[in-house]
């Protein structure tokens, strides 16, 4: 049966351009396979778009005071941008704010109605008395009730969970800083439970990576209904309530569906179920790691509650993408944008690093000088100088590749002809597999068999010219796969590798005349690289310490890490010396109710007695800390922990085994520690 390929990437929220990450995780991976494809004959479309709905979009025009659609425009035409300079095609390119969209999600969820999942129930949600609205998603944020760190309505920064807004610990709306009052509303609910059964077999038989199938079975294990709608203006209307709008993480993923729509009537080749019966049809979703449960599990669910469509055959998740060894962060200025980025460097190296640093599933880190040392060492060590050296010597000696009768080959021609055919071989099925990194392994590795061919042969001393056209022909041969099995991660170096040779983008040499050979694949200078941080490497924080680091580099590569391996950011003596550390005694003990981790203490600190709430339930019983003396932070702002104060923290250390830290002598209670 014949199939047909439709690749989809995430629909990115239009309140930013795209940054190194985006490409990484999602557009330049799913290019890569969208070109493949295509060289292989195969029918592939690429459909994509702008997510224009939801929270972060409000919030950004909220923060500017401009008109939710007047954000959406400018980043919509800001990401296309992006992604025609790295070379990202698509099909179909579309607007989740736009006619046909909106239409469809309507249609969609009209259709999940009628077939009986979704269902009204009232829910407690924050409402903010001086805003006058229920506070949807992140406009309330508050501190986690997990680990005390900074959290946006549904997710953590600090520990990465996702939490219920309502769990979040002095919650404060983030318009007016107003401490929000529960109130009762009725919500949509999409009956996900339900369709637990159908998703897991659905898991199984699909082709996810196994690192995904298992993520998918977990969350399946405990489904929950999913509230799908909010009471905001901005979105997708409920058909027939003027009050609500689709919760954005619904209506987003049928954009992928819209956006087919835009190409006309066969759209339903790819989509429909009735429509595919003499075709298999392989929807390939390319995302970041952080939404793989909507596209391996909500989506597909709503696939299913819908029935007339096809459910997705994989899901190809990126990871995180970090800068110079630390979290990327547009508010810290801590990010380098694709649009800068392609200021300094040829969209294609870019793409080639990006691939070739770490296989695409793991999380991986961009460093302006790992950048600049693979591209000179294997980009311009490896391929650039075999291709050169191949096409210098041919149009020198003969003005073309040379043609000859394969049956006079030696031996060790046919043997480089022979691996030619195995890199093919394993290209291919690492090409299927999505496993890029390795799929340029075997490019690099065909090249250094190139080059020393080339080294052994030494073309220089032959003087017999057929001899000499034999090896300038498998030369040819080589130089003709490299170009045709790098295209899809470098279309443009390896176009103009194919125009030097007068050839097209297969495997077979003509022997065309051969125009003047130049440097397609140049080398990144040191001085380029230092400007170029110098101007993108913008962080407030580490403008001054990059010129230091860049120096003591390579010594110091590995130390310096903080939990996360991230570099540490160092802090001055002043930073350190705000936290007021004193020993205290563990008066009193005793378990907070409901929560796991949670014990509440009653300390000692000298002049006063504290009640702190400590996560080490599990590791102490409260018997067992009654007299102990520890370290406490005694200026954290109080925070309420499962409804319980906590006014500072106890220090611990370790992560399975956990235990609290005490002076080495017996000190009086209240002592400063410095
Ligand atoms: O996380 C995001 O950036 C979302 N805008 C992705 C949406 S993908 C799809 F489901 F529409
Ligand atoms: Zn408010």
């Amino acid at each position: 049966m014949s199939k047909k390929y439709l690749l989809t990437t995430a629909l990115a929220y239009t309140n930013g351009p795209l940054h190194l990450g985006h490409a990484r995780s999602t557009y330049i991976p799913a290019d890569i396979m969208k070109k493949y494809l295509k060289l292989k004959g195969k029918d592939v479309i690429h459909i994509g778009g702008t997510d224009n709905h939801g929270v972060p979009i409000t919030l950004t025009a909220e923060k500017e005071g401009v008109k939710p659609e007047d954000i959406v425009n400018k980043y919509h035409n800001e990401i296309k941008r992006d992604l025609d300079n790295l070379n990202v095609e698509f099909d179909s390119y579309g607007k989740t704010h736009s006619d046909i969209h909106i239409q469809n999600a309507q249609e969609f969820y009209k259709k999940l109605k009628e077939n009986g999942y979704i269902y009204e129930k009232e829910i407690e949600q924050f409402y903010c008395p001086d805003c006058d609205k229920f506070l949807a998603d992140r406009y309330v944020e508050g501190s986690c009730p997990f680990c005390e760190g900074e959290a946006r309505g549904d997710h953590c920064e600090v520990c990465g969970r996702h939490l219920e807004p309502i769990e979040l610990v002095n919650p404060y709306c983030i318009i007016c800083n107003t401490t929000p009052q529960l109130k009762k509303t009725t919500h949509y609910f999409f009956k996900l439970s339900a369709l637990s059964d159908n998703l897991d077999n659905y898991v199984k038989n699909s082709n996810m990576p196994d690192h995904i199938k298992n993520m998918a079975y977990s969350w399946i294990r405990e489904l929950h209904d999913w509230d799908i709608s909010r009471g905001i203006k901005w979105g997708v209307p409920i058909p027939d309530d003027e009050n609500q709008v689709m919760y954005v993480w619904l209506e987003a993923p049928i954009g992928y569906i819209s956006f087919t729509k835009q190409l006309g009537d066969v759209w339903k080749d790819y989509w429909l179920k009735n429509n595919t019966e003499n075709h298999n049809t392989k929807i390939w979703h390319f995302i970041g790691k952080d939404i793989t449960v909507h596209h391996a599990v909500f989506w597909p669910g709503m696939l299913l509650g819908n029935g007339e469509y096809n459910l997705p055959d994989s899901v190809f998740s990126g990871g995180y993408l970090t800068l110079e060894g630390k979290k990327m962060s547009t508010s810290k200025k801590w990010v380098v944008w694709v649009d800068d980025f392609i200021k300094y460097f040829d969209s294609d190296y870019l793409r080639y690093f990006l691939m070739a640093n770490a296989p695409l599933n793991r999380d991986c880190d961009f460093s302006f000088d790992e950048f600049q040392k693979r591209i000179n060492t294997e980009l311009i060590a490896i391929i650039g100088n075999f291709t050169h050296r191949a096409l210098v010597f041919s149009h020198r000696k003969f003005g073309a590749i040379p043609i000859v009768d394969k049956k006079d080959l030696k031996e060790e021609d046919l043997a480089l002809l022979n691996k030619c055919s195995e890199t093919i071989e394993k290209y291919n099925k690492n090409m299927m597999d999505c496993n890029l990194k390795d799929a340029l392994v075997d490019i690099i590795h065909l090249a250094k068999e190139g080059n020393n061919y080339f080294q052994k042969m030494e073309p220089w001393t032959v003087k017999e010219e057929n001899r000499l056209k034999e090896i300038m022909f498998v030369c040819g041969v080589i130089t003709k796969h490299i170009a045709y099995l790098l295209y899809p991660f470098m279309p443009n170096k390896t176009n103009e590798l194919l125009d030097l040779m007068n050839e097209k983008m297969d495997l077979d040499v003509r022997g065309n005349e051969l125009k003047k050979p130049k440097v397609v694949f140049s080398k990144i200078e040191r001085d380029t690289i230092e400007m170029v941080k110098e101007k993108l490497l913008k962080s407030e924080n580490s403008k001054n310490t990059n010129k230091k680091k860049n120096k003591k580099n390579n010594k110091n590569k590995n130390k310096n890490k903080n939990k996360n391996g991230e570099k540490m950011e160092l802090i001055g003596i002043d930073d350190f010396a705000k936290i007021e550390l004193k020993v205290a005694q563990i008066l009193e003990a005793e378990e907070v109710p409901k929560s796991k981790k949670l014990l509440k203490l009653i300390v000692d600190i000298g002049d006063e007695k504290r009640q702190v709430v400590a996560g080490i339930k599990g590791h102490y019983t409260p018997e067992e800390l009654i007299g102990k003396k520890i370290v406490l932070v005694c200026n954290l702002k109080p925070a309420k922990l499962c409804g319980v104060e906590s006014q500072g923290m106890v220090l611990a250390a370790g992560d399975e085994v956990v235990a609290l830290l005490s002076p080495e002598k017996d000190l009086p209670v209240g002592s400063n520690i410095c």
